[in-house]
């Protein structure tokens, strides 16, 4: 969480700073500050609240540094205050810090820095950091080029946690240093400038080139040229990666709200995902696996971990791998899997599924199973995300930059990458016919088309949305893959309209559940498993005779009369509805809390990517 910004170069820092901020804001929105080197030393201003409000403090206008650092708080230690925003300065007031992450021993820090003489301002794990520094810098009697640098690496040997740093000072006025351990952060390369970021689309505006920093890396940054090193300050190379997301993608493009354009970016977001992987007459294309039908063969378990939306696509994937593949799968929350001791070896696949790239669980996850010699796969939508460096081998959606913090496209693309893996799976280990998986293929490249169709619900949505925006409770239910598009329908329910809901898989009701059932309640429920349908129906009607008003989300021919509204979406294969079934079910989540004049990108207590555990 939090977001962190920095830029050096020639021109005015502080307007880039808050421009970079203002897109960052989705990771995080309840304080901001920037600090620039000035003339006459460190320059600090922040404040509580949101990143616009750095347009009204008095001398931001007036800065000229062209060397600065950003940050946009996601509060853990301390509440939102002035005091508790970042950045933070050492006592001398001669070294500025932002930082995202946590620091897990800052009360062990704060303890021996007071004992030091230092004075804390702040509630924040953050303010040990620049005292820190401080600390080592004036310890260290060699005042060579690289005492600054040396002063963050003993303070980065002392520090337990996560995080990505930025670090500038009065006595460096022509650099910066930047590290990372566990927290996301990018170096971009302009012309004579460079710029840092927690994520690439911020500052995809200003530069396409890219370095990318790895665990215990520091890179020291001049107007134009980055040195990096290692935890030991070895000097170590890097190369430019150059990306290719457009500047305009990172962009609302006239739409009302980051959110709404996503969700109708899914046609083109599955598209890209699709790509060139379903060659016609030819087996479905991974070039970057390779995967040997020996290797397949050898694998007995797979389990598939993430976290909140990417969890709930890996919950299809497990659908699609098991009828597809014959191979057992276990979906794994990856705060609970990586705490229970999960029975892995060199014979488990493990899949870890993070859009961000960044979760920290998940890639917390990851390490355990590689650990224990499992063989490690990563779906992410962000080459060169943390995840995708740790595992051992890493697939794509290309659903470009999901900057609301709810997730749509990358959710729906996933559930497509899966279903691809799933049929390059048993093409190799010949486990379905090749008459069904071609079938599928040519299902997954109609779903573009499909989605375009079920979008266009989107009025009937709103209207339906004007009915119960004012509901307290909603229930969500399905079977089968049905079960799964209402877990999720129920998470962005409850993430932007803050609306508590329920999902069940429909057949459990009747074991508990159904006693919250009263009348007037609204019971919404999805139907697209053909095999299915007369079993969910008859728990509609268990619902529809307590008095609940229903929705129903289908595919399928129901009797007419027996639903209060009904929402079509296209026919399709079973193992891709969820892809369909769950465009309406985001727009009714947009539309609700619009109605209730919500921030709808950025709801409350919640940021995009979570770094911390
Ligand atoms: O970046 P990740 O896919 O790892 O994020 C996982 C979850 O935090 C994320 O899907 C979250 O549940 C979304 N905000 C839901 O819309």
């Amino acid at each position: 969480m939090c977001g962190i910004i920095g830029y050096i170069g020639s021109k005015k820092a502080s307007p880039i700073l808050i421009s970079g901020l203002l897109r960052l804001e989705y990771r995080g929105y309840d304080s901001a500050g920037i600090a620039t080197v000035e003339k006459n030393g460190l320059s600090v201003m922040k404040d509580k609240g949101r990143v616009k409000n750095l347009y009204n403090l008095e001398g931001i206008d007036d800065l000229e540094g062209t060397i600065g650092i950003a940050h946009t708080r996601w509060a853990t230690h301390g509440k939102p205050s002035k005091e508790n925003s970042h950045p933070h300065l050492d006592n001398s007031k001669n070294f500025a810090v932002v930082h995202n992450g946590i620091i897990e021993n800052y009360s062990d820090l704060k303890g021996f820095l007071e004992k030091n003489g230092y004075t804390f301002y702040s509630q924040t794990d953050t303010e040990v950091i620049p005292n820190l520094i401080h600390y080592y810098y004036t310890k260290d009697k060699n005042n060579d080029k690289d005492r600054i640098l040396r002063a963050v690496q003993h303070t980065c040997k002392d520090l337990k946690g996560s995080y990505a740093i930025q670090v500038i000072s009065k006595y460096m006025p022509d650099n910066m240093i930047v590290v990372r351990k566990d927290s996301p952060l990018v170096i971009g390369k302009g012309d004579g400038e460079c710029y840092i970021s927690s994520d690439i689309p911020a500052i995809l505006s200003f530069t396409r080139d890219f370095y990318l920093l790895n665990d215990n890396e520091f890179a020291v940054l001049s107007r134009d040229k980055v040195e990096f090193y290692d935890i030991d300050l070895n000097k170590i190379n890097k190369n430019v990666k150059n990306i290719e997301w457009s500047a305009s993608s990172a962009d609302k493009n006239g739409f009302e709200d980051y959110m709404l354009k996503e969700i109708h970016e899914q046609p083109t977001a599955i598209r890209e995902t699709i790509g060139s992987r379903l060659p016609e007459n030819e087996p479905c294309n991974f070039d970057d696996l390779n995967f040997t039908k020996e290797f397949l063969t050898s694998i007995n378990k797979i389990y598939i971990v993430a976290c909140g939306t990417a969890m709930h696509a890996g919950l299809s994937g497990k659908i699609a791998i098991e009828k597809l593949c014959k191979i057992p799968v276990t979906v794994d929350i990856a705060s609970e899997f990586r705490y229970r001791d999960p029975i892995i070896d060199k014979n488990t696949l493990c899949i870890f599924i993070s859009q961000s790239g960044e979760t920290a669980d998940t890639i917390a996850a990851l390490k355990l199973s590689k650990s224990k010699g499992a063989t490690t796969l990563a779906v992410s939508n962000v080459i060169g995300s943390s995840i995708t460096r740790e595992a051992d081998y890493s697939i794509y959606t290309h659903a470009g930059p999901e900057i609301a913090v709810a997730s749509t496209k990358a959710y729906t693309s996933q559930i497509v990458l899966l279903s691809l893996l799933a049929i390059y799976f048993a093409e190799i280990l010949e486990t379905t016919s090749v008459f069904e998986l071609k079938d599928l293929k040519k299902e997954l490249l109609e779903l573009p088309n499909k989605i375009e169709n079920a979008l266009k619900s989107s009025k009937r949505i709103q209207e339906f949305a004007k009915n119960i925006y004012q509901e307290k409770d909603v229930f969500f239910l399905g079977r089968g893959v049905d079960y799964n598009t209402a877990l999720e329908a129920s998470l962005k329910l409850k993430e932007i309209s803050y609306i508590h809901s329920e999902a069940y898989a429909a057949g459990e009701l009747k074991h508990g559940p159904i006693a919250l059932i009263e009348n007037g309640i609204t019971v919404i429920s999805i139907i697209t498993d053909p095999k299915l349908v007369e079993k969910t129906i008859s728990n509609i009607q268990e619902v529809i005779t307590r008095g609940a008003k229903t929705l129903v989300i289908t595919n399928q021919e129901l009797p007419a009369n027996n639903f209060d509204t009904i929402i079509t979406v296209p026919d399709v294969n079973v193992l891709l509805s969820p892809v369909l079934s769950i465009i309406p079910l985001q727009l009714l989540s947009y539309y609700i809390s619009k109605e209730k004049g919500l921030d709808v990108d950025k709801p409350r207590n919640l940021a995009k990517s979570v770094t911390v555990e």
